[in-house]
């Protein structure tokens, strides 16, 4: 990756690790470094995942952390999870988004987002996390059916310094927006999202739950129908029939 044109693209610090634990934790103990900051990795140690689960690093991938300091830590963070998936996506030519914020290309994930925050009283930092498959030219067996990246679909070796700096600065442009809220967005996200017009599961008190989803609410939420009913889904994790892997 060419970090001096990364430097000069970017409107905070870069902080750049040929090999750390986490990108996402060095940026939570910044506390010090300027908004925006970056922080970016080569390989990562001890990657982290959605739902505890960890990220394991492979040769071509993309490991990076934008720090976002906000004024008042009243942003709402699941919407801003959505956001970074629209900016990936955005980033990702052909890339659709499985609800909340996994990328996916044909049937297989490409990116994923993890968001975390540190807070402290009033104030805190938001770490918005990306792992991008970009140029990696294989995955282990467990993610073999679920995993692609951007080279294996397209048969193209990617720049990776311009996803860096192209998902960057879609964030940046993006989190302008957001005091308003995820609504001018949404309908990007609808069009975007995969999810929606499938058979999803949902766990639901314990039990699998089968339904269609049908939209995204004002506020980032899934709606998904059952037997005539709607369902709002905020978080946590959904099934799609016929994507990563799930038939
Ligand atoms: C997911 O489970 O889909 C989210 C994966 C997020 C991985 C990225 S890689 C950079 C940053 N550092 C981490 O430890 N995790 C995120």
């Amino acid at each position: 990756m060419d970090l001096e044109k990364i430097k000069k693209s970017i409107s905070g610090e870069l902080y750049y690790f040929d090999s750390v634990g986490s990108t996402n934790t060095e940026a939570l103990k910044s506390e010090n470094a300027p908004n925006f900051s970056l922080f970016l990795a080569e390989n990562q140690t001890a990657g982290r995942g959605r739902k505890g689960r960890s990220w394991k690093a492979s040769s071509g991938g993309i490991y990076m952390t934008v720090l976002i300091k906000p004024d008042r830590i009243s942003e709402n963070i699941s919407m801003l999870t959505l956001l970074a998936g629209l900016c990936v996506s955005r980033v990702i030519a052909s890339s659709r988004i499985k609800w909340p914020n996994d990328i996916i290309l044909g049937d297989k994930k490409v990116a994923g987002i993890l968001t975390e925050t540190k807070i402290s009283g009033k104030s805190g930092v938001i770490a918005v996390g990306i792992g991008i498959n970009a140029n990696n030219t294989g995955f282990c067996e467990d993610l073999a059916d679920k995993a692609t990246s951007i080279y294996l679909f397209s048969g193209e070796k990617q720049d990776e310094t311009g996803l860096v700096t192209g998902v960057y600065n879609e964030l940046l442009r993006a989190y302008k927006d957001f005091d308003k809220g995820f609504s001018d967005f949404l309908d990007e996200y609808r069009e975007k999202c995969i999810t929606l017009n499938r058979e999803v599961v949902i766990i639901k008190d314990g039990k699998e739950c089968v339904m269609t989803a049908k939209d995204i609410g004002k506020n980032g939420e899934l709606i998904a129908v059952q037997n005539g009913k709607n369902e709002r889904i905020a978080f946590g994790e959904v099934s799609v029939r016929g994507l990563l892997g799930y038939v």
